[in-house]
């Protein structure tokens, strides 16, 4: 986003507004009272000492951002790009996601060094500071006295269980979503309110929230544009502004939809400000920042819990183990690259919300099918002299496999000025090559009988059964 006028105080999260002795209203920077007061018509973004421009956009220079679940997939690039960009990155984790990956007799494809050596090596590889400590989001008293200490002026929530087939396992996996996810959100918008009001969260939601609709209803974001009416019985009501119907697609989703609705309550109860991202599934492994050193690696996962669908079929081709479709393969979502989801984020933090404001952006750049996933990854597969096969099994999963999906997702490139810088064929050709190095081949051999879905939605057991197997043309 290009701003060319003057700073938007409610925005920046610094403003606190005064009223002079003359009576007119002014603006003292929080950050920097010592400065004196402004006439909030008359400063810029140029003029303010505060801000500087940066590839993502007029960010608050050495802005601090709390990013919860630092060491996930998404937490510890985002922790590398922002210190990068020069903010100053605290984080937490519980190490919940490594536990949990093991527990399925599962491990990342690419080597990972732990938190401690992980900060060591971004501070020798990158020249970066980075604090962590590790910390369960559910300990609100660690939480509330750690809030208070940094004073974060962004707050990135990405400490979740993110995985539905997890979420469907059995009860206590259920339950341990459930209560993670959701009272582990709930607790933080109190340590915010308390603690930090005027600190932005960034909410990661997931597409997964909404569903898709049979009607063809188009997935706006979060909220129906103000042109929306409903009609009943012959009569008319705008629907403009209000939350769109979701309709989650597992236990997992369920708490993401929980999640929605009191990150919405808490902006409207107590004025915090908040993007509540409906992110698509993520893929690749591939940032500036992460190249810099393999200590530096985030975590890639792919088995049938922990992995996503892009990332275990190009592990699944580089084994020679056929592609796994489940059900008709028409089952059709938004998809983002890693490197894409990064720029994103890193522009909501950039560009924060309003007082009171909740808006919601859908963090996706393409739709495809897993059918059509499966054909192009055979095709790059064949660049690489891979032969690859693809089978259809029964589906694990209640859902519908035939079904219109259409996606809006304007705002990120309207409002916020985001523009994508990967594409699917340049990611899996980079994954291919990753996941062909020997050393992560064997990690993928390792695991192979976690690459195959024993989860099924219903509760019963067994192995899915297997329906066709082909080798798609080029
Ligand atoms: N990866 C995707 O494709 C995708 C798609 C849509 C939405 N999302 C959402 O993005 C967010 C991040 O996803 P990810 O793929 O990086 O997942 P991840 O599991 O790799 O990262 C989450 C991190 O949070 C930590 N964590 C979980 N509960 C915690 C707690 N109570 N206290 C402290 N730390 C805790 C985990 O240990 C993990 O390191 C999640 O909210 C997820 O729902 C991810």
């Amino acid at each position: 986003m290009e701003f060319k006028g003057h700073v938007d105080f409610r925005a920046c999260g610094q403003a606190a507004f005064r009223r002079a002795a003359e009576g007119q209203l002014v603006v003292e920077c929080r950050r920097r009272p010592e400065i004196g007061y402004f006439d909030p018509l008359s400063i810029t973004f140029e003029s303010c000492s505060e801000w500087k421009k940066t590839d993502c956009g007029y960010m608050l220079d050495g802005m601090k951002v709390l990013i919860l679940g630092m060491d996930g997939y998404l937490g510890w690039p985002l922790a590398l790009k922002l210190a990068k960009l020069g903010c100053r990155v605290y984080g937490i984790d519980n190490m919940l996601r490594r536990r949990l990956v093991a527990e399925r007799g599962a491990q990342s494809v690419t080597e990972i060094r732990t938190m401690q050596e992980r900060v060591a090596a971004a501070k020798e590889h990158l020249g970066v500071d980075i604090e962590f400590r590790e910390m369960d989001l559910l300990d609100r008293e660690a939480l509330f006295a750690y809030i208070r200490e940094i004073r974060p002026e962004s707050i990135v929530q990405f400490a979740e269980i993110p995985s539905a087939p997890y979420s469907m396992a059995d009860v206590d996996k259920a339950v341990n979503t459930i209560q993670n996810n959701v009272v582990g959100t709930l607790g933080l918008l109190f340590g915010v309110r308390d603690h930090a009001p005027e600190a932005s969260i960034i909410k990661l939601g997931t597409m997964g929230e909404y569903g898709s609709p049979l009607t063809g209803r188009p997935l706006f974001e979060g909220l129906f544009p103000g042109d929306a009416v409903l009609q009943y019985q012959g009569q008319e009501w705008s629907l403009g502004g209000e939350l769109t119907p979701r309709d989650p697609v597992s236990f997992y989703h369920v708490s993401k939809v929980q999640g929605t609705f009191s990150v919405y309550e808490a902006c409207k109860y107590w004025w915090l400000r908040s993007y509540d991202v409906m992110q698509g599934v993520i893929y690749g492994n591939w940032s500036d920042e992460l190249q810099a050193h393999p200590d530096l690696n985030t975590r890639f996962d792919i088995d049938e819990w922990w992995g996503t669908v892009v990332n275990r079929f190009v592990a699944q081709a580089a084994i020679g183990m056929p592609l796994t479709i489940y059900g008709s393969g028409n089952q059709t979502r938004g998809y983002i690259t890693l490197r894409d989801a990064m720029q994103c984020i890193t522009r909501l933090i950039a560009a924060p919300p309003d007082p009171g404001q909740y808006d919601v952006v859908n963090q996706v750049t393409d739709v495809f099918s897993v059918m059509q996933i499966a054909q192009m990854v055979a095709t790059i597969g064949k660049e690489f002299g891979l032969d690859v096969e693809v089978q259809r099994i029964e589906n694990p999963r209640v859902e519908s496999e035939e079904h219109p999906y259409e996606v809006i997702h304007e705002k990120l490139q309207d409002r916020f000025g985001f523009a994508s810088e990967s594409g699917f064929a340049d990611e899996v050709r980079h994954l291919f090559r990753v996941m062909l190095q020997p050393e992560n081949r064997d990690r993928i051999l390792a695991q192979r009988a976690a690459l195959f879905p024993r989860t099924r939605w219903s509760g019963e057991h067994g192995e899915m059964k297997v329906l066709e197997r082909w080798k798609p043309a080029a």
